[in-house]
């Protein structure tokens, strides 16, 4: 489904939000889609993802010619129906599909925008477990909101990077393209030989293809939303290895200079060991991270298992705290995961408090500096935009980022250092390959904490002034 920012979805009347407070989970300032085939009701997204089946694992085998932009794809989706379905959408943007089966027997099939829709030879039964094929190729294109910039497959000096949030994979693959759909993923991409191609998870080698070209291949066996797939082809210096029994792959541009890219990114370990021994194991069977040189990429992003960095986070020497940023959306967005987009503060706010006390390990400032210079900030869009309701052109603004971890902040001082750290633990105990809302993370502090958090959320999350500092309670 291509990327619609609704208007309507835009933060404003908000006051009535308090995540105490009746209707938890039911925005009461942006409208729900009803959920259907061609949407899984996303009120941010509305055409984001697709209902009446559950995805439970992606086999992608992909070509793609870096001299030519071509790309030629076959892709099995592996698929719970949870509907009786004449009919189903993927979401797939541009391409050219010419190709499709259901378990086996050939599907009609259509284009409705950035929607392929498919009708089987006979109806899914509702319940049924059934298996997709679609073959295609063409010259990927990017999604491109106004808002909030581009997304998706992106032809680059000398080879590609697909990468974006909140969407991206429909570009090249067919997809279920809302995070409330996760699943596994196998894939294998082709590409000249000489080349590198990465994807997340765990590294299964390569091997020559026909032509001389060569086959990687890469598995994600924990569930993934698709918006943190990813795909890196080019020339990059590749460092492998292994850590507490995992698998080990960075990769850092090939045109940038040895230096502080390369070292930032093999801290990944180091910081990824110290976010352990704060938040719980880490979640998934690989590590690594790359570094793009790609001037259309201008942010990092938590794609899983191997987060993508821009070169400009390292131009100025090296750079952990954006490694600890992406770090611990392993466990906040890519473990647990938002089931709509408007929580994406349970992501940034809790990657961004853990840069702060990844800062205070480090010996710089304490988090209560951070939350005291930030409290004082004359960004006055910090305190207008309330970040658990921020609105489609909002939902990577400063509030989400900087008043996201004060909430964070003003929990902890409000509970006490014991009962936070057991409500985040607890959190990425129970939530743990899920999706999550922020009704529930309240629910949780609540729970752990034994405390009555209504007011303290209602003012941080969604108010439109700043709150008053927080003290301790009881
Ligand atoms: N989630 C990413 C991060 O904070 C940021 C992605 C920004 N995306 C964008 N389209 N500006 O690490
Ligand atoms: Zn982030």
């Amino acid at each position: 489904a291509l990327l619609v920012a609704v208007s309507l979805a835009l933060a404003g009347c908000t006051a009535d939000r308090r995540p105490g407070a009746g209707s938890r989970s039911t925005p009461t300032s942006s409208p729900s889609p009803t959920p259907g085939p061609a949407g899984v009701g996303d009120p941010y997204f509305p055409t984001a993802g697709n209902s009446g089946y559950d995805v439970d694992r992606y086999t992608l085998r992909v070509r793609y010619d870096p001299a030519t932009d071509e790309l030629r794809g076959t892709t099995t989706v592996r698929a719970t129906a949870t509907a009786e379905l004449p009919l189903f959408h993927l979401d797939l943007a541009g391409l050219t599909v010419r190709r499709v089966t259901v378990d086996g027997t050939p599907a009609r099939h259509a284009r409705e925008g950035a929607e392929l829709v498919v009708t089987p030879a006979a109806p899914v039964r509702a319940g049924a477990v059934f298996t997709v094929e679609v073959g295609y190729d063409g010259r990927p294109v990017p999604l491109r909101n106004e808002t909030i910039g581009e997304g998706g497959w992106l032809h680059t000096a000398d080879g590609a990077v697909a990468l974006g949030q909140p969407e991206s994979a429909s570009t090249w693959f067919p997809v279920n393209d809302h995070p409330s759909d996760k699943a596994t993923y196998d894939v294998e991409i082709t590409v000249p030989q000489g080349l590198v191609a990465v994807a997340n998870g765990v590294p299964q080698g390569q091997r020559p293809a026909a032509g001389g070209w060569t086959t990687w291949r890469w598995s994600e066996a924990t569930p993934m939303a698709s918006y943190l797939s990813t795909v890196v082809i080019g020339k990059y210096r590749t460092t492998t290895g292994e850590h507490r029994g995992r698998p080990v792959f960075s990769a850092v541009a090939s045109s940038l200079p040895r230096g502080a890219a390369d070292a930032s990114v093999a801290r990944t370990l180091e910081v990824a060991d110290h976010l352990e021994s704060i938040f719980g194991r880490y979640p998934f069977g690989a590590y690594g991270g790359v570094v793009v040189d790609e001037p259309r990429i201008r942010y990092a992003l938590e794609t899983q298992s191997r987060p993508v960095y821009s070169a400009n986070f390292f131009r100025a020497g090296e750079n952990t705290g954006v490694v600890a940023h992406e770090l611990a959306h392993q466990w906040f967005g890519d473990s647990i995961t938002v089931a709509r987009w408007e929580d994406i503060w349970l992501n940034e706010g809790l990657a961004t408090y853990a840069e702060w006390l990844w800062a205070e390990h480090q010996g710089g400032d304490t988090t209560q500096a951070a939350f005291d210079q930030e409290y004082v900030s004359s960004d006055d869009q910090l305190w207008r935009v309330p970040p658990g309701a921020p609105g489609v052109a909002n939902l990577f603004s400063s509030s989400v980022y900087q008043r996201g971890a004060m909430t964070v902040h003003a929990l902890r001082v409000t509970v006490g250092d014991d009962a936070f750290f057991r409500i985040l633990r607890t959190w990425v105990a129970e939530k743990r390959n899920g999706n999550a809302t922020t009704a529930e993370f309240v629910a949780t502090a609540e729970r752990v904490s034994g405390q009555q958090l209504d007011d303290l959320f209602a003012a941080w999350l969604y108010g439109t002034e700043r709150p008053p500092t927080p003290t301790r309670a009881g």
